[in-house]
């Protein structure tokens, strides 16, 4: 049984080639000789479940890495899966493996698009979003989230009215639930979204990669669940990366129930030549989605209780940082426009002097400014560590 203590371990990453931990001094410009709390970019600092190590160990062990099949098998998990936690019904046949979920909605990007084409994104958003739109040359159009008093995100409708209505705008990409912000969309403002694009032939790529990590009283609508005009115009991107900790084994999937969106999807997947599979990825999400469930259950608790003791820490300590109430996602996002610093000064502050890396609020696009990502998803001795660090370093800032 996976307990609290399980995810209360702390599992040297260093030395490992984890990018999280290895890479984090470089990517901040930070002196190697100092010991910085990684807690930017998105895996966990957890083991996988013991049954997906010994699956993956023993299809190791057999020794020969030549080509494999796509059997039945990693389709019926698939299917089983989507169906037990997110409440749909897809058939095989609308299932394809991509080797991401970044891949798989820039595959979309490609096959619905031409160069200079309108791509809807709500801003601030997962900046890969924003990278790959311009990447492939076509135009970013914002439906910016507007932030209410009390810190929380709403979409805007009218101006996304607007948006899709110009001919111009032919896709929209949505993060379902939304990282940075952590919002897990209610049904109605999906279906807003939703009828909104399909009434103007705007495409729907809903990214519900963070789908099953859901905070205490929150519950994940997939975009695939509101109606039936509402599927025939949506491409859904899930992938088993984040919830187990397997993102290095790029094992990830698109579900597309309409024909015609899905032969052209397809049709650019080939052109790509992206269809081989690696041989642990698909091992690793038949026993994660067949033997694992109680693994998410009991992160999304551990991941609630870390939420929790973040958040007082915060009141109680640091009035001067506020916090957007985290509903989904293991990834928090906090507005340090209140330390009175510039932007550049906090994202300066935080890797330099708190030595914490975090993704940087300027990453995510326009109303990331001022604000910073911190990634949750971490034994309870690493998060008292980066806040005791964050608490003297503030109190230590400018003197
Ligand atoms: C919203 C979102 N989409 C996609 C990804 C990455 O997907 P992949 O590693 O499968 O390409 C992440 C990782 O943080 C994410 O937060």
């Amino acid at each position: 049984m996976i307990t609290r203590e399980f995810f209360d371990q702390y599992v040297e990453r260093r030395g490992t080639r984890s990018i999280k931990w290895d890479g984090c001094n470089a990517k901040f410009g930070v002196d190697p000789s100092v010991e910085m709390v990684p807690m930017w970019i998105a895996d966990m600092d957890f083991k996988c479940h013991p049954k997906i190590v010994e699956a993956v160990t023993r299809k190791a062990q057999e020794g020969i890495y030549g080509y494999c099949v796509k059997p039945d098998s990693f389709y019926e998990a698939i299917m089983s899966w989507v169906s037990r936690r997110y409440h749909w019904e897809p058939k095989k046949e609308w299932i394809i493996f991509t080797p991401g979920v970044i891949p798989g909605f820039t595959l979309a990007i490609q096959a619905f698009t031409q160069p200079g084409d309108g791509i809807i994104v709500q801003t601030p958003v997962y900046y890969p979003f924003m990278d790959e739109i311009k990447n492939n040359q076509r135009t970013m159009v914002e439906n910016t989230l507007v932030q209410k008093e009390n810190g929380s995100y709403v979409m805007d409708y009218e101006d996304l009215e607007v948006k899709a209505r110009d001919p111009r705008n032919k896709l929209m990409i949505i993060s379902n639930p939304h990282n940075p912000v952590g919002r897990c969309w209610t049904p109605e403002e999906l279906e807003r979204v939703g009828n909104i694009c399909a009434d103007n032939g705007v495409i729907v790529v809903s990214d519900e990669i963070h789908a099953d990590l859901m905070m205490k009283g929150y519950h994940h609508t997939a975009m695939c669940t509101l109606s039936e005009k509402i599927r025939q115009n949506t491409i859904t991107n899930y992938a088993p990366s984040k919830t187990f900790n397997l993102a290095g084994l790029q094992t990830a999937y698109t579900i597309i129930p309409n024909d015609k969106i899905r032969a052209a999807y397809e049709a650019q997947l080939n052109a790509n030549r992206i269809f081989n599979m690696n041989w642990f990825g698909p091992v690793a999400l038949e026993t994660a989605y067949n033997e694992c469930e109680e693994y998410v259950d009991a992160l999304c608790d551990y991941i609630d209780s870390n939420k929790q003791y973040f958040n007082e820490y915060i009141r109680e300590n640091l009035p001067q940082l506020k916090v957007t109430e985290l509903e989904a996602t293991y990834l928090t996002w906090v507005d340090f426009r209140g330390t009175g610093m510039s932007t550049e000064e906090i994202e300066h502050f935080i890797a330099h002097e708190a030595h914490i890396g975090v993704d940087m609020g300027t990453w995510f696009g326009t109303g990331g400014a001022g604000f910073l990502r911190f990634g949750l998803s971490c034994p309870r001795c690493i998060l008292e560590k980066a806040l005791d660090q964050l608490k003297s370093a503030l109190e230590n800032h400018g003197k």
